[in-house]
């Protein structure tokens, strides 16, 4: 029996907003675990609490030491109080909240052209309208250059895209397939610093792969669906090099800005994927959208964060671009690139001892969580959620809807585990 004194408790922290369902199987899928692993000389247990949103001193240490933030690219009290927690006490936290507040959809798509990925030509425009400030007026008198939007168009082709440089959630997005459109996107488009970006017109495939630290996941997208039907549950939709060319994409973009958690879309035309939004650090993680893939998400987001937690995975405080940029500027093919960075993703992202991690310490978990989906919990939390969003006479459909395809899930994962 461990003594007293080797005995460990790792404190992983939940930062949420309206997280409803899934945090509920984090912690009593984690609870019921009950992980006492042996890490070096130490028994090492583990504690999971929500962070709450409250006045702190700078000074003041974290007890924490691992956060799973889904707050910071919105709430700065949290993202602030995270920041200074990497800084003064050594919090691990995915993910990087700085780079998820300056690395816009924009910014991404530039450092990943300059990879070499195939994103679709892009140009940024100047905001149609802006804010008042009192130098607003003579800088633009001075430096904003009359330009033709219908060249423009024809220089990108249509049909197009017109969306907001740093966008999420589809919003303020339209498409246009004529000039007239474009000017009909440009004159609503407002106080948005607008993208118009060429469509991967006539692709055959539409895919979200989804990064939790080296874990990835490769579903099928179906855009025009509602919304709790775009994620589909379809497996080995594509051959095992195109999933490694999404693996690929996705590790490479999310060590090179620091997250690990992000979801990347890419749509495939004549074979080759064409990434078109990839910074999106905080992954919608909800049953009602993601339900078939929602005990995937939960058993990875559990295994990254108690792997970071026990073994005190250091928190890069510093993005580094170079060895990627160093692999970019060799005359290979861009496949041949794209290999080399998943081997540094892969490296950062400790994949191989993520891997026998798991292997050694968390069969429990899995075991757990497994139990847990199939238990009367996931009902009930699936039922808040549902309740929050759907109305009344909609609830038990939906509820029963998505707790179905969790269980169909699990059922599939471990098959395929088995075989
Ligand atoms: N270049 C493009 N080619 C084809 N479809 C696109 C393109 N850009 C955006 N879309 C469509 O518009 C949707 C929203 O655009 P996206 O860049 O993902 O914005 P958001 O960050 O708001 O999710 C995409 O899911 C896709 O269906
Ligand atoms: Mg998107």
């Amino acid at each position: 029996m461990p003594t007293a004194s080797t005995r460990r408790t790792r404190h992983i922290g939940l930062s949420l907003g309206a997280d409803i369902c899934w945090p509920i199987a984090f912690e009593e899928i984690l609870r019921n675990a009950k992980l006492e692993l042996r890490i070096g000389k130490e028994v090492v247990d583990f504690a999971c609490e929500r962070v709450a949103i409250q006045p702190f001193e700078l000074g003041a240490g974290c007890k924490y030491d691992v956060v799973v933030d889904r707050l910071t690219h919105w709430f700065t009290l949290q993202r602030e109080w995270i920041k200074k927690a990497v800084l003064m006490d050594g919090l691990y936290v995915y993910n990087n909240p700085w780079s998820v507040q300056s690395y816009t959809k924009h910014s991404s798509y530039c450092a990943m052209i300059a990879l070499g990925m195939p994103v679709p030509k892009t140009l940024m425009l100047p905001q149609k309208s802006y804010e008042p400030k009192d130098d607003l007026d003579y800088t633009l008198r001075a430096y904003a250059r009359m330009f033709d939007l219908g060249e423009i168009g024809r220089s990108v082709g249509y049909p197009s895209f017109m969306k907001p440089y740093d966008g999420g959630g589809w919003q303020g997005v339209s498409r246009a397939d004529d000039e007239a459109g474009l000017r009909d996107a440009y004159e609503h488009s407002d106080r948005y610093l607008m993208h118009v970006q060429k469509a991967v017109d006539g692709s055959d495939l539409f895919v979200r792969a989804i990064g939790i630290g080296p874990q990835v996941r490769i579903i099928k997208y179906v855009a025009e669906n509602p919304l709790h039907e775009r994620y589909t549950t379809e497996r080995g939709f594509c051959s095992a090099a195109d999933e490694r060319t999404m693996v690929d994409t996705c590790l490479t973009i999310n060590t090179f800005f620091g997250w690990d958690f992000n979801s990347c879309e890419a749509l495939r035309r004549d074979g080759v994927f064409y990434p078109i939004d990839f910074a999106n650090p905080c992954p919608d993680s909800q049953i009602n959208s993601i339900h078939y893939h929602w005990p995937w998400y939960l058993t990875s987001n559990l295994k990254w964060a108690v792997f970071t937690a026990a073994t005190g995975r250091a928190m890069p405080r510093n993005l580094d671009f170079t060895p990627y940029y160093a692999i970019a500027k060799q005359d290979i093919p861009y496949s041949e690139k794209l290999k080399g960075y998943a081997r540094i993703a892969r490296e950062r992202l400790q994949a191989d001892e993520f891997d026998a991690f798991c292997k050694k310490h968390l069969r429990p978990l899995e075991e757990a969580a497994n139990a847990w989906y199939r238990s009367d919990r996931l009902m009930e939390a699936a039922r808040r959620k549902v309740a929050h969003l759907f109305p009344a006479h909609e609830v038990d459909e939906f509820t029963e809807r998505f707790v179905a395809l969790v269980r169909q899930s699990v059922d599939d994962m471990e098959k395929e585990s088995k075989s």
